[in-house]
């Protein structure tokens, strides 16, 4: 059931992704918004959402942003590519009071950058389906060569922690070759699991291609709607952060301080 009580701005941000890809999303978030308090879900038991048909992702995040709602969340980032694209618009319908900050793949930075004219985009299949990477190509995509491919199995790869085992590097080089033969420079990272396969990409692409994540961007755009609201964390003291899974908590809580390096989470499991 959503909690029927205004937003505080000592309430938490609520965060979700299929899995621990978000967390490339939440860690810049904690970064740049430290006194705020998170609660950041995990649909480990539906992933991959890249896979499933559009309308399955949409009712799958329906339900995620009811249990953040009833933590008491003050505003929803989508950290999953896959499910902004299924979903943003028809959760901003269903949910009109809640703030939602989504993403989406980064063509207009990599348009901008680009000095070769040719621009690459990794993804998920379902991320390249929805109308909002239409959209973008629409408004973006002119008098660039835009070089989109589907990954899958990177995902996956994430989850297992194999961010730089000789199959996962096969992997991305069977992905990345054919854009680097076609000249890119830019290198956009359209799914939030893929920053954390950062370093194994970047020693297949060169120095001569610039990797683009939108996490920090997210961040700011997080940062300017809760200043835009008045809810902003009140306090200056860091923020309390809690994880919860739909799959199994101590894989979560492994892979988790894997990717972030960091002190041991405050992982529940719950059933979605
Ligand atoms: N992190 C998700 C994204 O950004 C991965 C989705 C999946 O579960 O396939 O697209």
């Amino acid at each position: 059931m959503a909690n029927t009580e205004p937003s505080l701005p000592g309430n938490p941000i609520g965060i979700f992704d299929s899995g621990v890809g978000g967390l490339s999303v939440w860690r810049e978030i904690v970064r740049q918004l430290p006194a705020e308090n998170t609660v950041y879900v995990a649909d480990q038991a539906h992933i991959p959402y890249g896979q499933r048909p559009l309308d399955e992702v949409r009712h799958l995040t329906e339900n995620v942003t009811r249990f953040l709602l009833t933590q008491g969340a003050k505003l929803i980032v989508v950290a999953c590519n896959t499910a902004s694209g299924a979903a943003l618009h028809t959760l901003r319908e269903k949910f009109p009071d809640v703030p939602f900050v989504g993403m989406e793949p980064a063509v207009k930075p990599a348009v901008e950058r680009t000095r070769t004219g040719a621009i690459g985009v990794i993804a998920t299949p379902v991320t390249f389906q929805g109308d909002l990477f239409a959209g973008l190509v629409a408004r973006f995509g002119n008098g660039v060569k835009l070089h989109t491919r589907a990954c899958p199995g990177l995902v996956e790869a994430v989850e297992a922690g194999a961010l730089d085992t000789p199959e996962t590097e096969a992997l991305l080089r069977h992905y990345l070759t054919p854009m680097l033969a076609a000249g890119i420079d830019q290198l956009v990272l359209g799914c939030t699991h893929y920053p954390f396969l950062s370093a194994t990409i970047q020693r297949i692409v060169g120095s001569e291609v610039t990797l683009i994540d939108p996490a920090p961007a997210v961040a700011r755009q997080v940062g300017r709607v809760l200043t835009q609201r008045g809810l902003a964390a009140p306090s200056t003291q860091p923020g309390q952060h809690h994880f919860y899974t739909s799959g199994d908590a101590a894989k979560f809580s492994a892979i988790a301080r894997r990717l972030l390096g960091d002190e041991p989470l405050n992982v529940t499991a719950i059933s979605i």
